[in-house]
């Protein structure tokens, strides 16, 4: 990176966290929507939020509480220059509370931007910790299924929370994503307080050996294996119940011959995985004329699951 230059931006991708089995440890990135950060050197000491835009001013401006801002100060810390002055325009480009990994791709792209600034002190990889953070400060739990595939792209796998254990997966060319999110609201916090503490070994068996099917259907390119192992056993039942028509939804996914159609992270939007760009864009309307006939607001996005993570813009 030009060591004269002050100022840089940058895009993170949106996420799907979980993929259907894989709760907390499976994530992957989408190719849009996705938020945009301009970090830019000041001469005043100190972490500033210059403006936020796209965020209907839901987001806190105090950067002890934004999830860049406070981000951006702990690995400031980190690499011993927390004097440093650093202003952030932050443009959320993507719906909030959506389960599309928005705090995530807020956490993920600041700190992107100012390390690259910075001339890259510390690795990628070397990002996760802080951006785990974010997540932290943004629903009270420092889950990296989001962030991890935000920084790194394509399919990730968060083998280990402790130690730290994070796999990028391969990303299967023609794999596509629908998405539909309807205008309702779900708090992740919410979405994980009324998850059951237990399970039975007998879903637990059920539940790995998907999580096995998936990982070895996406190293193999097998689009079958996929499809067969995109199945939740243990947080769907609980969780669909807050997300409104999801059932019909999910059947219609399967029956237009989408691979596998879950929710996406947290919730309310649904995913649905595609062999193709046709078909996430069918599975899509068909998606959507379904919240049109609840009478719920709802929006799509058809897009590349894409191997790259964060981009310099300029
Ligand atoms: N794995 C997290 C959850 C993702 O499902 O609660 C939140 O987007």
């Amino acid at each position: 990176m030009n060591t004269n230059k002050t100022s840089i931006r940058a895009f993170a991708p949106a996420t799907v966290a979980n993929v259907a089995c894989g709760f907390d440890v499976m994530g992957f990135a989408v190719e849009s929507p996705g938020d945009e950060v301009q970090v830019t050197l000041t001469d005043t000491q100190g972490v500033t939020i210059k403006e936020i835009t796209g965020d209907e001013g839901l987001l806190p401006l105090h950067p002890d509480e934004n999830t860049v801002s406070a981000v951006i100060k702990s690995y400031l810390k980190h690499i011993g220059k927390e004097n440093l002055g650093v202003e952030i325009s932050l443009h959320k480009k993507m719906p909030l509370k959506s389960g599309l990994g928005s705090s995530a791709a807020s956490s993920v792209v600041g700190v992107y931007a100012l390390n690259k600034l910075l001339g890259s002190p510390l690795t990628d990889e070397a990002l996760l910790p802080f951006a785990m953070e974010g997540e932290m400060l943004a629903c009270g739990a420092a889950h990296a299924d989001n962030v991890a595939p935000a920084l790194l792209g394509g399919f990730v796998l968060v083998r280990s929370y402790d130690p730290l254990d994070v796999i990028k997966l391969n990303t299967p060319a023609e794999l596509y994503c629908a998405l539909v999110h309807p205008h309702v609201d779900v708090k992740t916090k919410d979405a994980r307080s009324i998850l059951k503490k237990d399970i039975t070994l007998q879903k637990a068996i059920v539940q790995w050996g998907n999580v096995g099917g998936l990982v070895a259907g996406l190293m193999m390119e097998d689009y079958d294996l996929i499809k067969r192992s995109l199945h939740d056993e243990i947080i769907e039942p609980t969780r669909s119940i807050l997300i409104p028509g999801f059932q019909q939804i999910k059947e219609k996914a399967l029956s237009l011959g989408a691979l596998g159609a879950s929710i996406s992270g947290s919730g309310p939007t649904t995913f649905a995985l595609c062999r193709g760009r046709e078909k996430a864009e069918e599975v899509s309307i068909a998606m959507k004329e379904i919240y049109t006939q609840l009478a719920i607001e709802s929006e799509t996005f058809v897009s590349k699951v894409i191997k790259s993570g964060p981009q310099i813009i300029s």
